[in-house]
């Protein structure tokens, strides 16, 4: 679909992923679990994948997994990534959701950093690599989500300020090497969303309203927010953006 030229756009809906497969990593939860129900709403099989063991391990307010095929994965794991034998045999769309943090200084030493950079850089890279002839042989579409703190700061947080700087970057460099094969490989930073991730902050209510005051809109947002931009980066209505990285931040880095 994404590699559809822009008179396609006149014939289907462009927002029509019916017959798309759609993976999402990370798809459990939070995020990805907002753009793994979107493109549902849309008509795709979505595909999602955590590291627990079944989706009944998944608590309903972290994501509802009603009709989304699951998988066990931990992508950290290059042995069980290349192992890996996904329920599609074809792929359209596959989204990068995966992520963590480490609080308490704990991404100052060297186990938190090395957690950090794992998941939310080297694991990203070990993912686009794996599904990379499935996605040249749609014309797919990768969307791989970083943070606004690939843009600002994380004083608290060094590894993950960094592994999303790096998330960014690869887009663009990935973009820029995976065009010619047909893929589209272009991102979301999200700002404040709430999720199991953020709920440290938002869960405690002075923290909460700290957090919120910095925010133009005013709000965090909810992960179907994110949704929607990943449907557009998908779609035909994308066809001609590569390697960019929308920032989806209620005007956070704007008024930093
Ligand atoms: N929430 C925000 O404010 C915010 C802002 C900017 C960027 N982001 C980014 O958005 C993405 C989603 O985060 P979120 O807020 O939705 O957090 P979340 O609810 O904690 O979701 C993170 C997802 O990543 C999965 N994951 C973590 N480690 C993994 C591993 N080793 N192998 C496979 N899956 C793994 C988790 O699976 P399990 O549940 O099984 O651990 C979960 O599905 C992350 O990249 C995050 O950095 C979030």
């Amino acid at each position: 679909m994404s590699g559809a030229s822009a008179d396609d756009t006149m014939i289907r809906d462009p927002l029509d992923f019916s017959g798309k497969r759609v993976f999402v990593v990370g798809g459990s939860s939070g995020i990805g679990n907002g753009i793994a129900r979107r493109f549902l709403d849309q008509g795709a099989e979505v595909h999602v994948c955590g590291t627990r063991a079944a989706a009944s391990d998944y608590r309903p307010e972290d994501g509802d997994l009603s009709g989304l095929c699951y998988a066990q994965l931990d992508v950290t794991d290059r042995g069980a990534l290349a192992t890996f034998r996904p329920a599609f045999d074809q792929l359209d769309v596959l989204v990068l959701s995966q992520g963590t943090v480490v609080y308490n200084r704990g991404e100052f030493e060297p186990e938190g950093w090395d957690r950090v950079m794992a998941v939310n850089l080297d694991s990203v890279m070990a993912c686009a690599t794996r599904f990379k002839s499935m996605l040249a042989e749609q014309r797919g579409s990768l969307i791989i989500l970083s943070s606004v703190v690939a843009i600002a700061t994380a004083r608290g947080n060094p590894a993950y300020a960094a592994s999303k700087a790096g998330a960014k970057h690869l887009t663009a460099t990935l973009g820029e090497a995976w065009a010619a094969e047909g893929i589209r490989v272009n991102g979301i930073a999200p700002g404040l969303v709430h999720t199991k991730m953020t709920s440290v902050t938002m869960d405690n209510p002075r923290r909460a309203a700290a957090a919120v005051q910095g925010i133009p809109l005013g709000r965090a947002a909810e992960p179907a927010e994110m949704g929607g931009v990943a449907l557009f980066l998908a779609s035909p209505l994308a066809s001609y953006i590569i390697g960019e990285t929308i920032v989806v931040d209620g005007g956070y880095t704007l008024a930093r």
